[in-house]
């Protein structure tokens, strides 16, 4: 035998020197629920470790965050009232607004992006407005613009819309740009799947829909080249970054998405894909900690430069560790 592959598998220094893909702690995003109140800390069943905050304590979290090296967080807001058109999601004393200006006041070299959508403001749950008891995409930009620019006036880094309407990149570069605001960056969520994996989520930032689905604005689990093809539409509307979401059941997304745009592309490891490691870890099914670390490297391995993960901070400190 010429070519023995194990070779290069003999020693802990030889794996580490032909290593191919490396996980670290700048690659990764955590992610954070905000609500009214002060000093709440309200654990979110469904994702055991993961907590709803006020933004007090998020300001107060948001320092060991960065001191654990994570260079950005994404924000996610639950108002303190919901009506039919989202009115809350872009108000100046709005919660995500808030919470914003606390945590770049308290730690500025913490990137801060925020979720911009609709769901979580409005009554009936759905990702836009409706008429007729359909999302009107049109009428829904213009709140969504609205929307990201109040985030900019409160001194947001980043926006990411997370709605998947038609044309939401176009509308929000343009308004931002408009409000003097053309340093805000856009990470779109362009290829985002109608997925059962939200599950935990919805109850985490209450937003479950109140009548039908998601799936006439949210992509079908079946096509690959329409996700192609709405990456390559968010990259022409103005996209500084797209997203692929879920990630683990969507890998070969993230590879495709990769291959075909020079944008950074990130994943969205999300709530049902930490819910389910967690669940299996409690009955002592796998090796939590293992899984974690090999989900996350797998989606890096699949394409992406970044990655937003529940498990950022226990992934941090192992990455610490070494
Ligand atoms: C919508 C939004 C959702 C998630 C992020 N942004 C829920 C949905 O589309 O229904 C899901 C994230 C997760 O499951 O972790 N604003």
């Amino acid at each position: 035998m010429i070519i023995r592959p194990r070779r290069l598998r003999r020693t802990p220094a030889i794996r580490d020197m032909v290593r191919e893909t490396r996980l670290s702690v700048e690659d990764l995003i955590y992610l954070v629920f905000v609500k009214p109140g002060t000093g709440v800390r309200d654990p979110i069943s469904s994702m055991p470790g993961q907590v709803q905050y006020s933004v007090d304590t998020l300001a107060e979290e948001a320092e060991g965050i960065r001191e654990e090296g994570i260079p950005a967080i994404m924000v996610f807001g639950l108002p303190d009232r919901k009506d039919p058109t989202g009115t809350r999601s872009w108000a100046d004393d709005g919660i995500v607004q808030q919470a914003v200006a606390a945590v770049k006041r308290r730690v500025p070299d913490l990137t801060v992006i925020t979720d911009v959508c609709l769901c979580e403001y409005t009554d009936h749950g759905h990702c836009g407005v409706l008429r007729d008891g359909d999302v009107d995409n049109d009428a829904t930009l213009e709140i969504l613009a609205r929307q990201a620019v109040s985030h900019a006036e409160a001194g947001v880094d980043m926006v990411a819309p997370s709605d998947m309407m038609d044309g939401r990149v176009a509308a929000i570069r343009s308004a931002l740009d408009r409000a003097g605001r053309s340093n805000v960056g856009i990470l779109s969520y362009a290829v985002k799947y109608a997925s059962a994996f939200y599950g935990p989520f919805r109850e985490a930032a209450e937003c479950t829909p109140q009548f039908g689905d998601r799936s006439s604005y949210q992509m079908d689990p079946a096509n690959a080249r329409e996700g192609v093809k709405e990456a390559l539409l968010d990259v022409e509307e103005g996209a500084d970054m797209v997203m692929v979401k879920p990630a683990l059941p969507y890998l070969d997304m993230i590879h495709r998405i990769r291959e075909a745009c020079l944008l950074p592309v990130a994943a969205y490891n999300v709530s049902g894909e930490y819910a389910m490691i967690k669940a299996a870890e409690e009955k002592c099914w796998i090796d939590g900690t293992r899984v974690m670390m090999e989900v996350l490297l797998s989606i890096k391995r699949a394409g992406a430069d970044l990655i937003l993960t529940y498990f950022a901070r226990e992934a941090a400190h192992l990455l610490r560790q070494g």
